[in-house]
């Protein structure tokens, strides 16, 4: 959950590690730092409590710390507390190893024991200086060079790292290493960098190396050689990547999120136009074909938060159209239950980065069982990417606020056209509802960006409701699926506790939260459960509910109930999830953007939970 950058060049080390950092504080953002080697080979180290914006100050944009090669980290505290101290980089006793981390080291504290026999001393409470000065050790004990004594840590270690490390006596070279969490390589003439994800060196060279699992580089100036834990060479092939640097900039909004709300349209027809191909779905290079298709029994879903929500809502969608009986699990707890899997079952993880921990827990778990799965992933080279059997890729482009809002949007885009494409193989559905459905998927970024020209009425709303404590949002069906992605985005970014609740199921219980005031949202775009809704909201009125009504275009008896209502183009049922989705994600933002909080990157969230 921590930002990794390093650069090794000609040009000053420390404001391109800034820039770097800046571009990956949606990571984690509880401390940062800066190791640059200056003119006098030594490795000079500045450490920051707080945002970004701190380091920066402290070290005058960079230009404090002169030197062409050097590290830096921002962070997301999980061994020990945000602190300077322990804030990354790290480095051994006598300075002979420094370096940054991101993931978790599961034993560190056995580790450490044994570092402290050895006459190590520790100055912080983190994982990370323990694989630090582990490196030293044997660098010593076998009077080895950087690579074999980094392949001698990774023996040793347990859990997940991305590791960059600058040894004194190297000082034209940086090295990496890498397990389950992200790490990519960035090269050009005479520079070369490394980073937690592409936006951070997008800016200087689109030529990525993605490292492999356990893997080790050496980077010189401009050169990037690989090692395997027996460190033995490997070949990779860079990869030319095809993100748009300006995607990573705010591009004249106010913030990332409300960018990428209307980024929206675009993400999702770029995602339908990458498969569906005249009057067909085409899968192409996921490897998903009719066979394939034909003989699944039973389809698991498995992801978290707004990616969980998606497989909620595909629930539906999928079992309406191909009859497929279809379970959706929250991977945290699908890794650890000891799932029953059956043989034709299809495990499908859905995740933006490709890097949340209990999602590639789960997908591993699912492949070790020898069941077929399917990654719905945005960020190409990732982890989960390159591990799942079949990846269809979501093109949303870089998100940069903590709170998704393009990439779920792309994914509900993803798990429509499977369901399609599953209905007409197995068939469910004729020739002719495809078309239909297929016609009405091309519609929907428009209807999209309709949605997006009425955004003044919310942000009204919002302004007035700015002070609301409780917040309820409750459906039915797939509107229950887009309350849970409502309310999630309310209380993340808003700090409103919010709750979603099947429509339904308040009255066992709930509903006694309801009083005078507190703001309620019905989802009511199922026609067939209009009114089963409606007549839920007139309960929660009728004690003191302020309520507003969230619905498609001709449902205007709502207004007979809601005190505020939004309307949505009417689509087909099974879509209606994306467009409703864009008020709420509006009304959250708004909400945070008149309580004055920080939207893109709210408290105590990192946007990659690379840690379970
Ligand atoms: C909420 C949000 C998170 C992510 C979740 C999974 O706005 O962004 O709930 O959806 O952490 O992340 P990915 O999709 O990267 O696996």
């Amino acid at each position: 959950m921590c930002g990794i950058v390093g650069y090794n060049g000609y040009d000053q080390a420390a404001p391109i590690l800034l820039d770097g950092l800046e571009k990956l504080e949606y990571r984690g953002y509880d401390s940062s730092g800066l190791a640059v080697r200056n003119g006098k080979n030594e490795i000079e180290i500045v450490k920051a409590k707080g945002r970004l914006r701190i380091l920066s100050e402290k070290t005058d944009g960079g230009n404090a710390l002169a030197g062409s090669c050097g590290i830096g980290h921002t962070r997301w505290a999980t061994h020990g507390e945000p602190s300077e101290n322990n804030a990354h980089p790290h480095i051994s006793d006598d300075k002979n190893v420094t370096g940054v981390h991101n993931g978790i080291i599961e034993n560190y504290q056995e580790l450490k024991e044994k570092l402290l026999r050895h006459n190590y001393r520790f100055y912080s409470d983190t994982d990370t200086e323990v694989a630090i000065k582990l490196i030293d050790y044997y660098m010593k004990k076998y009077s080895e060079g950087p690579v074999d004594s980094i392949a001698r840590a990774m023996t040793r270690i347990r859990g997940s790292y991305a590791l960059v490390v600058m040894f004194r006596d190297y000082p034209d070279e940086i090295f990496c290493a890498r397990k389950d969490s992200p790490l990519i390589i960035g090269t050009k003439e005479g520079e070369t960098f490394a980073a937690s994800d592409v936006p951070a060196i997008l800016k200087y060279t689109r030529t990525v190396y993605y490292i492999g699992n356990q893997q080790i580089a050496r980077l010189g100036k401009g050169t990037a050689e690989f090692f395997d834990i027996d460190r033995e060479p490997v070949e990779i092939e860079p990869k030319e990547v095809k993100w748009d640097a300006e995607a990573a900039e705010k591009g004249g909004f106010e913030h990332f999120m409300i960018k990428e709300i209307h980024e929206q349209p675009k993400a999702v027809r770029d995602t339908i136009n990458s498969i569906v191909k005249g009057n067909s779905i085409e899968f192409g290079e996921t490897g998903i074909s009719d066979e394939i298709i034909q003989g699944i029994g039973r389809i698991i879903i498995v992801a978290c938060g707004s990616a969980y929500h998606v497989g909620m809502a595909a629930q539906y969608v999928f079992e309406d159209l191909a009859k497929i009986p279809v379970r959706v699990e929250l991977a945290s707890e699908f890794r650890y239950r000891d799932p029953l899997l059956l043989k034709d079952d299809l495990v499908i993880v859905i995740s933006q980065s490709g890097e949340t921990a209990d999602s590639l827990a789960a997908l591993r778990l699912a492949k070790e069982e020898g069941i077929r799965t399917l990654g719905i992933i945005n960020v190409v080279g990732s982890s989960i990417a390159r591990e799942a059997e079949h990846v269809f890729y979501t093109l949303a482009g870089p998100e940069i606020a903590v709170a998704t809002t393009k990439a779920y949007s792309a994914q509900l885009a993803a798990v429509y056209a499977l369901a399609i494409q599953f209905a007409k193989v197995r068939g469910t559905i004729d020739q002719q509802k495809y078309e239909e459905l297929l016609a009405e998927l091309g519609t929907l970024p428009g209807k999209m960006e309709k949605i997006l020209e009425d955004k003044e009425r919310i942000q009204w709303f919002a302004a007035k409701y700015s002070n609301a404590k409780d917040m309820f949002f409750i459906g039915r069906g797939i509107d229950y699926a887009i309350s849970m992605e409502g309310s999630l985005k309310m209380k993340e970014i808003s700090y409103v506790h919010s709750e979603a609740y099947a429509a339904g199921e308040l009255k066992h219980g709930t509903i006694s939260l309801v009083e005078n005031g507190t703001l309620v949202v019905g989802v009511c775009t199922q026609n067939r459960l209009f009114e089963k809704t409606r007549s839920n909201m007139v309960e929660v009125k009728s004690r003191g509910a302020y309520l507003m009504g969230l619905t498609s275009y001709g449902n205007y008896s709502i207004e007979d109930t809601a005190d505020f209502t939004v309307y949505i183009p009417k689509t087909d049922q099974h879509f209606t999830t994306s467009l409703a989705i864009i008020p709420l994600q509006l009304l959250g933002y708004y909400l945070s953007v008149a309580r004055g909080l920080n939207v893109d990157k709210p408290r105590n969230l990192a946007k990659s939970v690379t840690v379970e």
